[in-house]
């Protein structure tokens, strides 16, 4: 089974291959920073540092929410915090595969 961890906390979580990361670890206690779980608020976000490509691709509102993200960092702290992020958001991406994430917060 994948392994989802989290690298602030040094917590680790298998999960079931193909769930969707916040509902996997929701399901297991552990409740990450959410709004809408449709895709659009951008509230769950979350830097994927290892693994990215053992998610799912991002559909195209996931997309959109991504891109609307990243405009918010670029104003709120500019474009060098984007430098190496790889953002996702936890209610959309699905498992595949190990990862280790950080959730993100507003700046
Ligand atoms: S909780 Fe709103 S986009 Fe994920």
């Amino acid at each position: 089974m994948p392994r989802v961890s989290l690298s602030e906390s040094n917590q680790s979580f298998e999960v079931a291959a193909e769930s969707v990361i916040y509902d996997a670890l929701s399901d297991q206690g552990l409740d990450l920073p959410h709004g809408c779980l449709a895709g659009s608020c951008g509230a769950c976000r979350i830097h994927v540092s290892l693994g990215s490509e053992n998610l799912s691709p991002a559909g195209a509102i996931e997309k959109n929410t991504i891109e609307a993200i990243q405009d918010e960092y670029r104003k709120s702290v500019g474009e060098e915090f984007l430098k190496d992020k790889h953002i996702r958001l936890s209610c959309r991406a699905r498992v595949k595969g190990d990862v280790t994430i950080t959730p993100l917060s507003r700046k």
